[in-house]
């Protein structure tokens, strides 16, 4: 077997989680576990938060399912909405917290019979401009919404572009048209991230959704994860699998790219994109080697 083990530290995902809720005190937390809990592995994080986390977030029905299948009681947020309509029934079978994105997703809820009422969230594109809805749409469907059949609770969410660069213009700028909207009657309302929910108290609102700091990872490139009190989740080790000497001005590697300029010691592991060391960790990124 090839000596090259990610290992995950289902403690430090705990305690992440934990962080992301003091930092929003009385708030309810979505944890994001979207594409396998980011590469972690969704059974064991979810297994680890399963008395811990109010919600999780998911990207797909698939995914939902998954969770649904391992927790009765979670409320799960499909955070793109249904793909097609022939998805709704699912997602009222599952019991889902929908998110919709779009004019389709809305017209496709309205005309859908469910088995039972969801709890919708009305996606607000307040700035990303990727999804959403603009304001006028969203104070324009709130009334039919409220009335609708295939309609629960009825909630408020948007997303940060650039909540991870601190002071940019364009989050204060989704912040206000968020809030320009609450004097609709939304149940529960939704607007920060990881780096939001860490830095910006007022975008806190009923629910956060943390993603990438429950893995342990800085959503800021200026502030480390240690210096905002988190705990790397996965740790990649690997054998060296040859030790060889090389003499000044030889060459190591892919393009020749480092030459010795002393008398060097070479280690090599097994490790490479395909295993999913990032093709852009430059060279002399740091690593450990027997402590
Ligand atoms: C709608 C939504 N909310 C929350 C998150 C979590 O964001 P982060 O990983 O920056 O905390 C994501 C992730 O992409 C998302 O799409």
């Amino acid at each position: 077997m090839r000596p090259l083990v990610a290992t995950i530290d289902l403690a430090a995902i705990v305690h992440n989680y934990q962080l992301a809720k003091r930092c929003a005190p009385g708030r309810q937390a979505f944890a994001v576990v979207k594409a396998n809990a980011y590469g972690h592995g969704v059974r064991e994080v979810v297994s680890a938060l399963y008395s811990e986390a109010d919600g999780f977030a998911v990207a797909s029905l698939e995914e939902a399912a998954e969770v649904r299948a391992m927790h009765d009681a979670a409320r799960i947020l499909l955070l793109e909405g249904c793909f097609s309509a022939d998805e709704l029934p699912m997602a009222a079978h599952l019991g889902l917290d929908l998110v919709v994105q779009g004019a389709e997703q809305l017209e496709a809820l309205l005309a859908a019979e469910l088995t039972r009422p969801l709890n919708v969230w009305l996606k607000l594109d307040s700035g990303m401009h990727r999804l959403g809805l603009s304001p006028e749409t969203v104070r324009q469907c709130f009334p039919r919404l409220r009335s609708a059949p295939q309609v629960a609770e009825l909630n408020l969410l948007s997303h940060f572009a650039c909540a991870d660069e601190r002071g940019h213009s364009l989050t204060e700028v989704q912040l206000e048209c968020f809030l320009e909207l609450l004097d609709l009657d939304f149940d529960q309302r939704s607007l920060a991230n990881s780096a939001a929910l860490l830095m910006i108290p007022a975008a806190h609102m009923d629910w956060i959704r943390p993603g990438i700091m429950l893995y342990g990872a800085t959503p800021f490139a200026d502030l480390a994860a240690t210096e905002l009190g988190l705990r790397p989740a996965m740790s990649l080790s690997a054998q060296l699998i040859a030790v060889r000497e090389v003499a000044p001005g030889e060459s190591v590697g892919y393009g020749a790219g480092w030459v010795a300029e002393r008398p060097s010691r070479i280690g090599t592991v097994s490790c490479g994109y395909a295993d999913g060391y990032p093709r852009h960790a430059p060279a002399g990124t740091p690593l450990w080697i027997g402590g």
